[in-house]
């Protein structure tokens, strides 16, 4: 077991695994934007976006205003999370699909977490 471990531990390294597993940060475009793009810039795109929220872009995402749906640091105070988990308003809403996948919304407040970077 142990010389099976110290072959695959370097050998994991160098393809990223361990980093993955260690958990580097997600990553905006990689990681957070094909979501945003999948779940919610239908409705919150650059065409009339409900509720005049605009989430087809990291500026537009991180925009400061009152409508801020991300607060650095705060996945707790990010309206962006808080809709998905259902602790404010369902987002997206009941009737649309597909919808975010725990381990997606899990990877959204990582995000948030590690300082909300571009
Ligand atoms: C099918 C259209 C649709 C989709 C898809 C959608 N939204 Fe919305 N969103 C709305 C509408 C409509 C409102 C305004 C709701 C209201 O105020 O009653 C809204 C409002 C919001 C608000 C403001 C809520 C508040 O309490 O102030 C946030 C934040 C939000 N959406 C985030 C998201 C996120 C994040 C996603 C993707 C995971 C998403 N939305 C997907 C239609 C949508």
């Amino acid at each position: 077991m142990k010389i099976v471990k110290m072959i695959v531990m370097p050998v994991s390294f160098l393809f990223g695994t361990v980093d993955f597993v260690f958990s580097a940060p997600p990553d905006f475009q990689k990681d957070i934007q094909p979501l945003m793009t999948r779940y919610c810039v239908e409705c919150h795109g650059s065409n009339k976006p409900k509720a005049g929220i605009r989430l087809d872009s990291y500026d537009a995402i991180l925009a400061k205003s009152r409508k801020q749906s991300v607060i650095p640091g705060e996945p707790e105070k990010s309206k962006l999370l808080m809709t998905m988990t259902g602790q404010a308003k369902l987002m997206p809403p009941k009737k649309f699909s597909p919808r975010p996948t725990a381990d997606e919304i899990e990877m959204i407040k990582d995000w948030i977490k590690a300082g909300a970077k571009k």
